[in-house]
This record gives C-alpha cells, sequence and structure tokens, in this order.
C-alpha cells in the first residue's frame, strides 16, 4: 500500500513530572520528537508537536509544602524553566500545555464517564502505607525498603531493583518513609479501579496486529502481560492529593498516571481550539482519508501506561488508537548510569553555560536508530564526532569555499560536477526513508557519506590554486565554489531537522530560507552569496571539564565557559530597601578565627511538632547525618507549619552549648532570618546536591 502523500501526523513526548528540571536523559526524547516533526514539516505534510507539563501527584504535593508555596505557584515556575530549556534546545513545541488546565479536567470527566457506563469502574479498600509525621499516604516510590522476593536492601516501595520482582509497597519489609524517615503505617482507604480484564482480547489484537509496537515490545507484552488474567488498575488517590477531585467521587483524586495521557488530548483541544477547529479532528476514530496519524514518543520505563492502560481508555471511550508509540532507551553517560557524584547528571541548563545545544542535538541523532537499547554519551566521542562530522566535514565544506563566491553569485548554470548533485537527490529518498523510520543514525551516515564525497570534490579541484591563478582560472574558480556550496547546501537540507539553525544560516547565505525537502533535488544557480559566517564551534575539553564539574553535588553556581552567543540579556541591579540593614546595623568586626568557632553545618529536619505551652516555639528534631539527631527548640511557630518542614533541609549552629529549657533541651540552633520590616521567620536552605552534616565556610 502507498503512504498518503499528504499525512496529518499528530506527535507527542512524554509529559515531564513538573517537579524537576530537564536533563540530558529527557531531551534524548524531546530532541528525537523535535528532529522527526520538524522532517515531516519539511516534507510538506501537516505535523503537530504537543506536550505539556505532567504536574499532578503528591511529589509536586510535598514538594510545594517544602518551599512553603502553593501547588499552582511551583508548577508556573517550573514550566518557565522547562519552556525556556526546550526553546534553547530548540524544541519546538506547536503547543505546550500543562495537565492542570481546565481542557483536561472537562477530558477526563468525559473519559471517566466511558469507563463508568461500561461498567468498568470498581471500588475496593487499599491498604496503603502513610507517613504519621508527613499525614500523607505515600506514594511507591517515597516508600523505601528491604525486597520481600530477593532481600536486597533500600529498595522502592513497588519494584526491586535488584530482581526485578514488583510487590505492593505493604509487602516491603522495614519500609521507611523517604519523606520523613519514619516508619510508615498501613491504613486502608477506599480507592477506584478500572478492571482491564474485559479488554484482554481488544488489548492482545491490537498489539499483536495494529502495528503500532515493535515487534520486541509486542511479543514481550503479549508473553509476560497479555498471557495471564490482567490486574484491575488504581486510578484513584484519598485526599491530601494534588490533582482533579472525581466528581462523582467526592474526596477521591484521579491518580496522576490517569490524568496525565489525558493531557495530550488536551494539548490538542486548546492548540486546535486557538485555530478555530476541534480536537475530535485529531483523535476521531477512521480509516478514511481524514484520519489523523498518532504517534508517542516515549521511554521504556513508561511502556505499559502507553501500551496497555492508554489504549484501553482511548478504546472505551470510542477515540483513536495511537499509529505508533515509538519507544527509546535510557541515556548513560560514559557508558554508565547518569550520576551526580560522578558530575554525569547533566541538567539542561548546565549544558548550556558550556556547549552548543546544536552539538548534542547531532550527537543524538548520530546515536538514534529508533530502537529501544540505550543510547551512550560518551564525551571524548562526543566531542570526537561533532567536530570530525560537523564541523570537519559539514561547515568546513562551505568555510573553505564560499570565500572564493562573497559579494559575487553561483555560477548562471550548474557545473558539470561529475553526477555528485544528482547522486545526493538520489540518496535523498534513503535519506528520507530513515528520518521516516526514526532511525536517524543512518541519516547521519548517508549525509556524512556526501560529505566525505563532497570534500574529496574540492580536494581534487584544489580551488586555492585557483584563485593563485589570476583572472584566466577566474570563471573555473567559480564554478568549483559553485558546485562545492550547493552539495553543501543540499546536504544541509538533509541535516535541517537536525540542526535547524544550521539551515537557516544557510539560508541566509544564499539569500533565502530552507522551507522544503524539495531543495535537495535542485542546484541553485545565480544567487548571491552573502559574506560567511562560522557555523558551528567546536567542542573542546576544557568545556567537557567545566560541565562535568559544574554538574558535581557541590558544584558552585555554574560559570558559563561558553556564554550563549545571542548577546547578554541586561540584567538591571535590583533596588532593595534600606531600612532592613539600617534597623540592625552590622556587628563589630571578627576574624576568620572568630567565625571558625561557630560550626554551621547543613541537617535534614525529621520531625516537627508545635510546643502547645509556647507562643513561638516548634521542637524539632534534625539529622546530622547517619545517627547524629539533635533536638532544637525553633522560634518559628506560626511562620512554618509543623508538616511542611519535615525532611527539609535547613542550616544549624551545630556546636552551641545544650540550653535546658521549660519544655526539655535544646541541643542547636536553627538559622533563620528576620529583621524590620518582615512579616516572617526564614529559614535558610542550601543549593540542592547539599547534605546533612556539611560545614558552612
Ligand atoms: O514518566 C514521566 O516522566 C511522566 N511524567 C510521563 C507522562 S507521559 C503521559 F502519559 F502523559
Ligand atoms: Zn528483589
Amino acid at each position: 500500500m502507498n503512504a498518503p502523500t499528504h499525512r496529518r501526523i499528530l506527535v507527542t513526548s512524554a509529559l515531564p513530572y513538573a517537579n524537576g528540571q530537564i536533563h540530558l536523559g529527557h531531551l534524548v526524547e524531546y530532541i528525537q520528537t523535535d528532529i522527526f516533526v520538524r522532517f515531516q514539516k519539511l516534507r510538506g505534510h501537516d505535523a503537530v508537536y504537543l506536550c505539556a507539563d505532567d504536574t499532578h501527584g503528591t511529589a509536586i504535593m510535598i514538594r510545594a509544602r517544602a518551599e512553603g508555596r502553593s501547588e499552582h505557584d511551583l508548577i508556573a515556575a517550573m514550566r518557565e524553566d522547562h519552556l525556556a530549556d526546550f526553546a534553547a534546545f530548540g524544541v519546538q513545541f506547536d503547543h505546550y500545555g500543562s495537565t492542570d488546565s481546565a481542557a483536561n479536567r472537562r477530558l477526563c470527566g468525559e473519559i471517566w464517564k466511558s469507563l463508568r457506563d461500561k461498567g468498568l469502574v470498581v471500588s475496593r479498600d487499599v491498604e496503603q502505607l502513610f507517613d504519621p509525621k508527613a499525614g500523607v499516604f505515600l506514594a511507591d516510590r517515597f516508600v523505601r525498603g528491604t525486597c520481600p522476593r530477593c532481600r536486597a536492601a533500600d529498595q522502592y516501595g513497588d519494584t526491586c531493583e535488584k530482581c526485578g520482582a514488583t510487590y505492593s509497597p505493604a509487602d516491603l519489609i522495614d519500609p521507611v518513609s523517604t519523606l520523613s524517615g519514619a516508619t510508615p503505617e498501613i491504613r486502608s482507604a477506599e480507592h477506584l479501579f478500572v478492571q482491564l480484564e474485559p479488554m484482554q482480547d481488544f488489548l492482545r489484537q491490537w498489539t499483536k496486529e495494529s502495528g503500532a509496537l515493535d515487534p520486541r515490545i509486542a511479543n514481550y507484552l503479549t508473553g509476560h502481560f497479555l498471557g495471564e488474567p490482567l490486574r484491575d488498575w488504581d486510578v484513584s488517590r484519598p485526599a491530601p492529593y494534588f490533582g482533579f477531585e472525581i466528581p462523582d467521587a467526592p474526596g477521591h483524586y484521579w491518580y496522576v498516571w490517569f490524568d496525565a495521557p489525558i493531557g495530550y488530548i488536551a494539548a490538542t483541544d486548546e492548540w486546535s481550539a486557538a485555530r478555530g477547529g476541534s480536537w475530535k479532528e485529531w483523535w476521531h476514530r477512521g480509516t478514511d482519508a481524514t484520519a489523523a496519524e498518532i504517534h508517542h514518543f516515549i521511554g521504556k520505563d513508561i511502556t505499559y501506561f502507553h501500551t496497555l492502560f492508554w489504549p484501553a481508555m482511548l478504546e472505551t471511550a470510542g477515540l483513536a488508537l495511537p499509529t505508533k508509540v515509538r519507544i527509546h532507551g535510557f541515556l548513560t553517560v560514559n557508558g554508565e548510569k547518569m550520576s551526580k557524584a560522578r558530575g554525569t547528571f547533566v541538567l539542561a541548563r548546565t549544558y548550556l553555560d558550556h556547549l552548543d545545544p546544536a552539538a548534542l542535538r547531532y550527537y543524538y541523532a548520530a546515536k538514534l536508530s529508533g530502537d529501544i537499547d540505550d543510547i551512550d554519551l560518551n564525551l571524548d566521542d562526543f566531542a570526537a564526532k561533532v567536530n570530525s562530522d560537523l564541523v570537519g566535514k559539514v561547515v568546513n565544506l562551505a568555510s573553505r569555499t564560499a570565500r572564493w563566491l562573497e559579494g559575487k553569485q553561483l555560477s548562471e548554470t550548474y557545473p558539470n560536477d561529475g553526477g555528485l548533485f544528482a547522486r545526493g537527490a538520489i540518496d535523498g529518498v534513503e535519506i528520507a526513508a530513515a528520518y521516516d523510520d526514526c532511525d536517524f543514525a543512518r541519516a547521519m551516515r548517508l549525509v556524512m557519506a556526501a560529505a566525505d564525497r563532497a570534500n574529496a570534490y574540492v580536494d581534487a579541484a584544489q580551488p586555492w590554486k585557483l584563485a593563485k591563478a589570476g583572472p584566466e582560472a577566474a570563471e573555473q574558480l567559480r564554478d568549483v565554489a559553485t558546485v562545492a556550496l550547493n552539495l553543501f547546501r543540499q546536504i544541509v537540507v538533509y541535516l535541517a531537522p537536525v540542526l535547524p539553525e544550521l539551515a537557516a544560516e544557510t539560508g541566509a547565505l544564499f539569500g533565502g530560507p530552507i522551507q522544503s525537502w524539495e531543495e535537495s533535488r535542485q542546484p541553485l544557480t545565480g544567487a548571491p552569496v552573502a559574506p560567511f559566517k562560522p557555523l558551528a564551534r567546536r567542542v573542546e575539553a576544557p568545556q567537557l571539564e567545566a560541565l562535568m564539574a559544574a554538574s558535581m553535588p557541590t558544584a558552585p553556581p555554574s560559570t558559563p565557559s561558553n556564554p550563549a552567543p545571542f548577546g547578554n540579556a541586561s540584567v538591571t541591579e535590583p533596588t532593595d530597601p534600606a531600612e532592613t540593614l539600617a534597623a540592625e546595623p552590622l556587628a563589630p568586626q571578627c576574624t576568620i578565627d572568630d567565625f571558625a568557632k561557630v560550626d554551621l553545618r547543613v541537617a535534614r529536619i525529621l520531625t516537627a511538632e508545635e510546643v502547645p505551652e509556647a507562643k513561638k516555639l516548634l521542637k524539632l528534631t534534625v539529622s546530622l547525618g547517619g545517627e547524629e539527631r539533635r533536638t532544637v527548640f525553633a522560634g518559628i511557630k506560626g511562620f512554618h507549619e509543623p508538616a511542611a518542614l519535615v525532611g527539609r533541609l535547613v542550616v544549624v549552629v551545630a556546636n552551641l552549648a545544650p540550653r535546658q529549657m521549660k519544655f526539655g533541651l535544646s541541643e542547636g540552633m536553627i538559622v533563620a532570618a528576620s529583621g524590620a520590616g518582615a512579616t516572617g521567620v526564614y529559614l535558610l536552605s542550601p543549593d540542592s546536591g547539599a547534605l546533612p552534616g556539611m560545614r558552612l565556610h
């Protein structure tokens, strides 16, 4: 069957959690998806790239509490950060929504109703671990303990990383809440479940026959999950929970994984509505020419959600099923899991301080072959590959030839190039097929082979000799440069999905943007050639060293070794009031030895409770790491909710002589700021990465 010539393609990446910053692992997927969408658009298809922040759940709720702000405040701030990171890496969404949107609430309600109407929702009491100190039911990843199967210590509440067992958190041996260090209690609460077993036949058929899944994944699912009765899916959480309350079950909230994928449709709804359309144009079911393709890009860790639960929800609601679920592996750095201790857990923004985003886009493209294997970012290989391919082969082609035609024009007729351009145009068919399959690695190999041929042409034609030969060789020089620059431009069209900035700058070199894949088929003639500007930068070892140093847990705020090329953002010095300092002038000077007598340490608050008889005091237990504990009475009552303090890192004066108070012995002091004009007492928190026991110098 021939593929339709004009396709409507809706593409999504997994919605990133709003409780974390974007890192290089995330970027594998967003860059991969962005390349796919840019390719489809360049081919003239109607492709749309949708994503959103995944905002709900216990983690956000706990973090907002710890930071003393509302969840809405927190998710708004994280959204800004995410969008800035994505934009800097050239990840261009058509719409970026939020699962905490009105559209998502409405669509969750509609899909929920269809599940209810089909009788698939049942209610059951569930025993769940409850943290008595933090006052919340514990999501699986907030519990650690010993695996009930292989007895490996320090495993998550739902799966053992050592033996792969999956279990209920209540089965963990010696469970500990990672929020407060408390031993969780088992409490029973009503939960709502979606029955999946009635969908078994549908899921089995869809998995095997739809073509949406890589055969390896389809076989795995068929062998491991669809071979036995499907367990009901627990889709509700009792209060307190940050999410949408279920309209027909007050006090119950949809579990974050229920509303997250519906966020794909909500993003479609918002995007379509802004253009006067409807999300239904994309999600209606049909086999006719108006039906859209739906491609979900995801990591292998969230396979079940997208291949079992999600199709079951869509099927029940009568909506379109995914055309493709494109699953990629994890990112390793230098052959190992990303690690903060080794400085290989690199945040997007740290990378941007040191290196060019185009380099990472190219490297990931060269590694991604569309299968589920993990990909490795080997930093030495990264530098070598970017320098040899991007700088040495592609950009060099232009930099060594454009200058001969600067301010002049390409030849009026395309010279004889021995068939090189025509060969490149034929290769375009294979390169396009590779992109369409998400085998970007193959596409990059084909492109680099074309660059090698083009460079060999320039080596043989020796334009620098023609330039020296004077006016009688001028025509020949122009022809050689015309060929080289056309071969360069053809290559850049093929690289445009990966390197949009290079494509834009190359367009400017020849007076017009590159807008279509078709431009690889026809050489340019007679066009003016603008002055050549450097199009790529080499990756140097000191940049990589600085990147890793800045990613270490104790790193000072990252100092750019490669400031962004788009100029300095102007910073206006804030004008803070002078009264606070004036009201409490500075203390007399002290020496460094005086200061050294005060031992300030990072500590974690383990418990926090009110002292009923005291107006201002909270009683805190803090950990200085290991078994070292201190009881401290802090004058912060009324400014901080005790439960919100649990788990938080603070600074304590650890060597203060103990003081007997009316309510007990206080063994230190929590460092907090207050002063004239202040309405609160502000606790100090270290940068992320600090650990209890670290000394302040
Ligand atoms: O695993 C994750 O990071 C989830 N936030 C992905 C959600 S994808 C979708 F289903 F919304
Ligand atoms: Zn185990």
